[in-house]
């Protein structure tokens, strides 16, 4: 008889770390069947449609389920499909939402029910937390990498919402500890400032390499914060991916993990990428913060990846410079696809 595909679920699959999961996941076992779970509201059909493409892997041909993910009900959705491993992944991204029973209420108890469907089930969860959950920890002081263990003061609703994503999994552990269970296979990775192919229907929450090269694209200056020395984890958009699929691998240490570059961009480098990449040399233009951004911005990001590498056995693959130059081409091959003008003077072997 005929082995039965694996299934995989993605949440938020339509999204821009989502959909390139998917591509990837169908690049590495092409006879899979992926069942993306995703309500749209910050995502598109056309992500998957681009990932795939850009993977190379033919057409989407898994299941959509065009679903909020508080209102499925995952116990009969998880024991029905018995997936080889459910990624979590679909919440509200908009940092700057201040609805905090809306973003409570999505991004942390649709987790609880997922998290009881899939240890319910014996079923690898492997779900997206937050560098948010860190807000500004005394590393950032001392500009030292972020241990996990010195989370848990964030400085917005959207990363409060992935601190209790990973206290209700400490708690689960804790139960599982005292009555003696096995831990279920379940991973939270806090993934830092991710960028890479297939953010451009992110608006105003796309990555700073985002922004800051179709400035540039645009005929403007990049636009920074005074003096553009703020240092951010920056990570590729393809050693997330790479690491989300090794956490549900066996073999795995069940536990919230760190998922950035370990390595810090400040923001001046990032302009000096791009400006390589596109054979350009615009200076930024440096402008105040606005007052209220100043008591809570994190002008310094690091992941500590070691307990990554120990727990996961992942390491990232790219340096966050050499991911930004091959990413900003990227971005300049799609606009001239696209027809969109370009008004910088990019040298003649600026390509993708
Ligand atoms: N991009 C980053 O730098 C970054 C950093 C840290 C954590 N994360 C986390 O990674 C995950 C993916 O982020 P992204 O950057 O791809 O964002 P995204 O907004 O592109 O993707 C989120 C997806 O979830 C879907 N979604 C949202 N709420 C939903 C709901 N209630 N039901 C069903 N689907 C829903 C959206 O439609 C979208 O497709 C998120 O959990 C995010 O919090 C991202």
């Amino acid at each position: 008889m005929a082995e039965p595909k694996p299934v995989y679920i993605v949440t938020g699959g339509a999204g821009f770390i989502g959909s390139n999961l998917v591509a990837e996941l169908m690049r590495r076992e092409p006879g899979a069947h992926v069942y993306v779970v995703d309500d749209f509201r910050t995502g598109s059909y056309a992500n998957l449609v681009e990932a795939c493409d850009r993977a190379g892997v033919g057409p989407f041909r898994g299941t959509v389920m065009p679903d909020d993910i508080s209102e499925l009900n995952w116990q009969p959705a998880v024991e029905g499909l018995m997936p080889r491993a459910v990624f979590h992944l679909a919440a509200i991204t908009d940092t700057l939402e201040f609805d905090e029973k809306k973003m409570l209420s999505t991004n942390t108890e649709s987790f609880v029910d997922i998290l009881e469907a899939c240890a319910g089930a014996g079923v690898p969860l492997v779900y997206a937390s937050s560098g948010a959950t860190y807000g500004t920890p005394a590393e950032s002081e001392t500009r030292t990498p972020f241990p996990e263990s010195s989370a848990g003061s964030p400085q917005n609703v959207y990363g409060f919402s992935k601190w209790l994503m990973d206290v209700e999994l400490e708690r689960w552990f804790e139960r599982c500890e005292r009555d003696g269970e096995p831990l279920p296979h379940v991973v939270g990775l806090r993934y830092f400032n991710v960028f890479g192919p297939g953010e451009r229907r992110k608006g105003k929450m796309a990555s700073m390499v985002w922004h800051l090269t179709n400035q540039i694209l645009d005929g403007g200056r990049p636009r920074l914060f005074k003096h553009g020395e703020q240092e951010r984890d920056q990570v590729y958009v393809d050693d997330v991916v790479s690491c989300t699929i090794a956490a549900a691998q066996k073999g795995v240490t069940p536990g919230v993990y760190n998922c950035g570059s370990g390595r810090v961009t400040s923001f001046n480098q990032i302009v000096d990428a791009i400006n390589e990449a596109l054979g350009t040399s615009v200076e930024p233009e440096y402008f105040d913060m606005p007052e209220v951004m100043r008591a809570t911005y994190q002008h310094y990001t690091c992941a500590d990846m070691s307990r990554t590498a120990k727990g996961i056995g992942h390491r990232p693959n790219w340096s966050p410079m050499d991911a930004m130059i091959r990413y900003a081409r990227h971005i300049l091959a799609d606009r001239q696809r696209r027809g969109e003008p370009i008004r910088a003077g990019i040298s003649a072997g600026a390509q993708a």
